[in-house]
């Protein structure tokens, strides 16, 4: 029987090639930078697997373009790259990597919290460039964090994970917005449902925890930043396109808030010229929240796993669209 054709959008790690490769004819992306559109149209033609990554735009005109294709198994645990309902539509598969990530995304969150609220980056580029003159008694101001006030918008594991850390390390007190309770995160952390508005108007630390969808696109605009204190604190480690980034600039400028981190921006990478870098009140990292080697094998076994059981249509173990099952390719 021939051997399942898959199309793997870039480099990953051993663990998770190693086991495509044993069960299938691999194509895989050899550049640093994703292939084009036009590029990876061209190679999932003939495929019945694909490996996307969050920078590989899965749509109707790809899935259009490969009348073979089984399953999409994305390198991420989100997914608002791939267009889930057009897969649905055509009975193709779709897989993510949920969980393995969460401890490492709630570090990041934790980090970039610490670090905006300390100012660590003026702290870091004045000690570099001279500007440490001496012990200074009201310089590099930062924020205290025990006792304080968090919110998590968007109270999943990943929210959970992160509300966690600092309820128990900092005795923080949690707010939260969710779809619906969390009796988990009311029982362990002591935490309160709010409606958004109250969130941010009670917060010290705003983290962002929720998915992008139409719903949240531009979510935090200048009149949500407007409704934070102006020691506030906001993180996101969700998506970029949650955020309003004119809007951040201008809030972290005129003092409407105290100070920003950001794993996630809009596009991404950021061009070095916006004006986000030159704020000294906001820590931008490149998207690194699950980058350790822990967590990024655990995601490649489950994403090779929901290629695999793609491929032969087996039920894929995360899988995002379970109703496409119905209708899945022969
Ligand atoms: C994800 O998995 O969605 C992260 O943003 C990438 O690590």
């Amino acid at each position: 029987m021939a051997r399942p054709k898959v199309f793997v959008a870039r480099k990953l790690p051993a663990v998770a090639l190693d086991a495509i490769r044993a069960a299938c004819d691999a194509d895989v992306w050899p550049e640093q930078l994703p292939p084009s559109a036009d590029e990876l149209k061209r190679r999932v033609a003939d495929c019945d697997g694909l490996v996307s990554l969050l920078t590989d735009r899965v749509d109707a005109a790809l899935l259009d373009a490969a009348p073979k294709l089984k399953v999409v198994s994305n390198f991420a645990v989100g997914f608002n790259n791939v267009d889930v309902a057009a897969c649905t539509a055509r009975g193709v598969c779709v897989g993510n990597t949920p969980g393995v990530l969460t401890d490492a995304t709630a570090d990041i969150a934790v980090t970039l919290l610490l670090a905006a609220a300390r100012a660590i980056r003026s702290g870091i580029d004045d000690a570099r460039g001279g500007k440490w003159l001496t012990w200074e008694p009201l310089g590099w101001m930062g924020q205290d964090l025990a006792g304080r006030t968090l919110g998590i918008v968007g109270m999943g594991r990943i929210g959970y994970a992160t509300a966690k850390r600092l309820h128990h390390g900092w005795g923080m007190k949690v707010l939260y917005t969710a779809r619906g309770p969390k009796p988990d995160a009311d029982r362990d952390l002591g935490a309160t449902r709010v409606e958004l508005d109250e969130l941010l108007a009670r917060s010290d630390f705003v983290s962002v925890h929720a998915d992008l969808n139409p719903t949240t696109k531009g979510l935090f605009g200048a009149d949500k930043f407007g409704q934070m204190k102006p020691t506030a604190v906001f993180v996101n480690t969700s998506r970029g396109p949650l955020v309003d980034q004119t809007a951040l600039a201008a809030a972290l400028r005129d003092g409407t808030i105290f100070a920003a981190g950001l794993d996630v921006t809009d596009p991404e990478p950021l061009p070095t010229s916006h004006e986000l870098y030159a704020l000294p009140n906001c820590v931008i990292v490149p998207h690194i929240a699950s980058a350790t080697p822990d967590t990024r094998n655990a995601m490649a076994r489950l994403c090779a796993n929901n290629l695999l059981a793609g491929v032969k249509g087996e039920a894929l173990p995360n899988w995002v669209n379970p109703e496409a099952g119905d209708k899945r390719r022969a």
